[in-house]
């Protein structure tokens, strides 16, 4: 494709902790030119995740860090237009890191996969059945393994992988107590995502005395997507041979210094219990499995999700900010 123009949000500064609107800037570049191999994707919708914040940190986490000057790193849905390798079709819909750009030339590993064509909304394929929904499905299937009739906790309980590991743990037979922030979100848990209790840890003042009222038996498997003082209270009442899936560590404000906290070994120890990091690509031979199981349970109206649409590229540099304010209702994603 010749001639027309490419709008990216780019990196201008680098933040220390939570990145701001200002450390983007908004420039027009012209469309790129594709290589041998590659195809070109008009983008539909682009994500907004809490992981951005650790690819453009100073000191990055598990990807090579974004440099200033470079397009945000991003993942998000579109469709095919224009195509040098012969495995990728214009017309056919994908998803995987494809920036915040209208435009990007794709080389094939940037592909998570491509969108099934089963009638479900495009935009779905970057939250529930995109990296949220596969990480919650992860995290609870392979990582907290519930079993009928075990009590299980998960954090940000109303967020985007929060809303779909409960679910999963509902679906598995497990009774589901979740902890998120504010009393629209707790009756979202309860009305649509079928959470048996809910904590308001932002209105809670004794959130051990909560815990332990809302958890009689103990817990047996926690989902933690925030780490600091929620993740220490559940520690302090998990069961036997419990198990914990790191997933995500919303709370921390910066991680420069490093936050520091209580130790858990004591508790792991005498619990022998398991706290286990995981990241989902770790488990991208699986996909296809998880998407069936996923597809089938919306279908089935077993599985709800919410999503929160911002509207154009210039919505995108604000957005983690919202994100980290806890002020979105479901997944965040800005169609362009
Ligand atoms: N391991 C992986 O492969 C993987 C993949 C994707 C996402 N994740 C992690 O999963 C978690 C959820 O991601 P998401 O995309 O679904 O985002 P989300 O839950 O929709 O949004 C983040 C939420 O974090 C909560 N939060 C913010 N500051 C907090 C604080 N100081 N203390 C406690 N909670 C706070 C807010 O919920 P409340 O209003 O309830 O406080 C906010 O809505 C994140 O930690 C993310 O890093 C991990």
């Amino acid at each position: 494709m010749t001639g027309g123009e490419n709008r990216q949000i780019w990196l201008q500064s680098r933040p220390n902790g939570i990145p701001r609107a200002s450390d983007f800037g908004l420039r027009t570049a012209p469309i790129p030119t594709l290589k041998e191999g590659q195809f070109l994707v008009r983008n539909a919708y682009l994500s907004v995740d809490p992981a951005m914040r650790g690819w453009i940190a100073d000191k990055s986490t598990y990807w090579p860090r974004l440099e200033v000057g470079d397009t945000m790193r991003a993942y998000s849905v579109g469709e095919v237009i224009e195509s040098r390798n012969p495995r990728y079709v214009p017309g056919e819909k994908v998803m995987g890191i494809f920036g915040w750009q209208d435009y990007a030339a794709v080389d094939e590993p940037a592909v998570y996969y491509k969108v099934q064509d089963n009638g479900l909304p495009l935009s779905l394929w970057l939250g529930v059945l995109g990296l949220n929904g596969l990480t919650g499905y992860f995290g609870m299937t392979e990582v907290c393994q519930p079993k009928p009739g075990e009590t299980v906790v998960v954090s940000t309980a109303a967020g985007s992988v929060g809303s779909a590991a409960g679910q999963v743990a509902r679906i598995k037979g497990a009774r589901v107590v979740g902890i998120t922030g504010g009393a629209e979100k707790v009756q979202q848990c309860l009305d649509e995502f079928g959470y048996d209790a809910v904590i308001d840890y932002k209105a809670e003042p004794d959130i051990d005395a909560a815990l332990k009222a809302a958890c009689p038996d103990g817990i047996d498997a926690y989902f933690d997507n925030t780490s600091g003082a929620i993740h220490d209270a559940v520690l302090r009442q998990i069961n036997l041979h419990a198990r914990i899936a790191i997933c995500g560590t919303a709370s921390f404000a910066s991680w420069d210094p490093w936050p520091e906290g209580p130790r858990p070994e004591r508790h792991l120890l005498v619990k022998r219990a398991t706290m286990r990091g995981f990241l989902t690509p770790d488990f991208e031979d699986k996909y296809g499995r998880a998407l069936t199981d996923l597809v089938t349970w919306i279908q089935e109206g077993k599985l709800n999700y919410r999503e929160d649409m911002l509207e154009g590229m210039e919505a995108a540099p604000g957005s983690i900010e919202t994100l980290y304010s806890g002020a979105n209702s479901g997944k965040l994603v800005i169609r362009l």
